[in-house]
């Protein structure tokens, strides 16, 4: 049975993880060094600070600044990339996304946000997504990011569902670890190579039911 859809956002319900990435980019470049989209990858669902580490772990500058200005170089990423997050429109949404929450909102069965991102207040209003949302839980109210199953049992618990009875939409590696921490199956977003614990893979939302997750999903 499946009562609750739990979304992470960046990666999946938008395309975000884009803009993360070219922010940490640049902010690297700016030290000195490349940071490559392999080396990206690690960052996605991680936190702002922990991505900061890995972006300065990968330039060999691990350990090089204060607390101080580790919040200054957090928040230089986090400017540049709320400039691109200022353009977004409703257009932005991935394909099939939309379509999917209202399916899956008209057999009853609750719609969750579940994202590290202090910023998804904003994308989900940029996008006019939250009225499709029963409950958004996001950076702002987790303390242990993914792959703690933190962010995906508050999700759960706001709309009063059983872990059992969810099922955590993710793109990133970190947050199919959390939902099978939580108790929860998982379908993999998109073409990530690190997405193989997943209960189920899923290429796109366009085209895609509930029905067909149901089926796939809830067939033991
Ligand atoms: C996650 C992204 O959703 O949010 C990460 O996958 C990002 O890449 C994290 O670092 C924190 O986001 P923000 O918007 O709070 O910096
Ligand atoms: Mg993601």
């Amino acid at each position: 049975m499946i009562d609750c859809c739990i979304f992470d956002l960046d990666g999946v319900v938008v395309d975000t993880a884009r803009y993360h990435y070219l922010a940490w980019a640049a902010l690297a470049r700016e030290l000195g060094f490349e940071f490559t989209p392999v080396q990206g990858e690690a960052t996605k669902g991680v936190s702002r600070m922990a991505s900061l580490e890995i972006v300065l772990r990968a330039g060999g500058l691990e350990g090089r600044f204060s607390a101080a200005e580790r919040e200054r170089l957090a928040a230089e990423k986090n400017a540049r990339y709320l400039r691109f997050v200022s353009q977004m429109t409703p257009a932005e949404v991935l394909p099939g996304v939309a379509a999917f929450l209202h399916d899956v909102r008209s057999r009853g069965v609750r719609t969750v946000l579940g994202s590290a991102s202090k910023n998804a207040g904003t994308i989900l209003d940029r996008c006019g997504l939250r009225p499709l949302f029963d409950a958004v839980v996001d950076g702002n109210e987790v303390s242990r990011a993914k792959p703690d199953p933190e962010v995906f049992l508050k999700g759960a618990a706001a709309v009063d569902a059983a872990p059992s009875v969810c099922v955590v939409f993710e793109d990133a590696a970190a947050g199919i670890e959390a939902a099978s921490r939580a108790g929860m199956r998982s379908v993999g977003v998109g073409g990530g190579a690190s997405l193989s614990a997943a209960t189920m893979r899923l290429e796109t939302f366009a085209g895609f039911t509930f029905e067909q997750l149901a089926m796939k999903i809830d067939r033991d």
